[in-house]
């Protein structure tokens, strides 16, 4: 039996020499002094044996016992402080984080903040829980005015919806401040669109609105222009096309030249040369009036895009609903 006592102890030592971690260490305590370890078992042995040697024994087992808690103790208390804190092995090679990055549509967002920045302008926000009156009274949409069913909403209690447009924030900012006004705003937007190439319930515009004394269509025209160029490049043209929208007097649909063909006319453009990009115009006097300021002093323009448009002409994007699909490997090139 003292053999089999040495043996334990020697192997105890081995394994205390070679272990690389408290984790190690731990298990080796486990192994050796937990429920069913080997010193333990030594122990519950000490009743079976023959009594003129039990005394002896006994005590050469818990001797055991004792040098073992110290030893462990002792080894545990060898290892550096902080390897011993967090358990870690600083040998070991670290273990590659795959890092994060944002959506393509969100650097797209941002990208347009920054050429609206550039230009002086600041960004405003507003809620997607809105109501009714500022995204569609106050913006000279009566509720019985044909001009809604243009938008196909979710409403959500009387009074209440999730905002159609990014415009309500144009009306939210002009109620709170005095002109001169140039601010930009972007976020998400809900219709009850069927979902197709081009569409889905929820997509993201960006808003823009410019309200001081002398403002005219020709600054409408320089500012979408400098914004195309800046996020399209030197190369591309803005034009204005005769459209309607009930906030806005003359209004216009937004194209511009295609960056895909150069304007020589492709699939994209359908063979056109030009794309259409969303709305703009000159701010209507009703809305004006509703936000409370001088038509005979002030005017101003505004136009409405979709994020989602725009990443999809600058990046070749055929799909929408890819921005949607979470497909690590389409959101990763970007
Ligand atoms: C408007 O929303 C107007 N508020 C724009 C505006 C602002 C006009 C200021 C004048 C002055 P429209 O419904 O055309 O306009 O939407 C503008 C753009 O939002 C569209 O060109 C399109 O790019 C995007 N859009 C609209 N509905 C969806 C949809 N269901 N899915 C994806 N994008 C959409």
């Amino acid at each position: 039996m003292p053999s089999t006592i040495d043996e334990i102890r020697t192997a105890l030592e081995t394994r205390l020499n070679v272990a690389r971690d408290a984790q190690d260490i731990r298990n080796a305590q486990i192994e050796y002094l937990g429920k069913k370890g080997t010193v333990t078992a030594l122990l519950k042995q000490i009743s079976g044996v023959a009594e003129d040697q039990r005394r002896q024994f006994g005590e050469q087992v818990n001797a055991l016992k004792q040098w073992a808690a110290q030893a462990i103790e002792q080894r545990l208390s060898n290892l550096s402080s902080t390897a011993r804190r967090y358990d870690i092995d600083f040998s070991l090679p670290g273990q590659l984080m795959p890092a994060g990055k944002k959506h393509i549509l969100t650097q797209v967002e941002e990208e347009v903040e920054s050429v609206f920045l550039s230009m002086g302008f600041d960004i405003e926000e507003g809620p997607e829980i809105e109501e009714e009156y500022y995204n569609f009274e106050a913006l000279n949409i009566p509720a019985d005015h044909p001009a809604r069913d243009m938008q196909d909403t979710f409403y959500l209690a009387p009074g209440m919806l999730l905002r159609t447009h990014t415009s309500p924030i144009q009306v939210r900012t002009m109620k709170r401040e005095n002109p001169p006004i140039r601010m930009i705003a972007t976020g998400r937007c809900y219709r009850r669109d069927a979902v197709d190439a081009s569409h889905t319930p929820v997509f993201t515009q960006v808003e823009g609105l410019v309200i001081d004394k002398g403002i005219t269509f020709a600054d409408l025209k320089g500012v979408l222009q400098e914004f195309v160029r800046g996020v399209f490049g030197s190369s591309i043209n803005v034009k204005l096309l005769p459209s309607f929208f009930p906030f806005v007097e003359p209004g216009a649909e937004t194209a511009i030249s295609c960056p895909i063909c150069g304007g020589k006319g492709c699939p994209t453009c359908k063979n056109s040369g030009w794309i259409e990009m969303g709305g703009s115009g000159m701010v209507h006097q009703n809305v004006l009036r509703e936000v409370g300021y001088d038509t005979s002093i002030y005017q101003g323009f505004a136009f409405g895009w979709g994020i989602e448009r725009i990443a999809m002409i600058k990046y070749g994007i055929r799909d929408i609903r890819m921005f949607y699909d979470n497909d690590l490997d389409f959101l990763g090139q970007f």
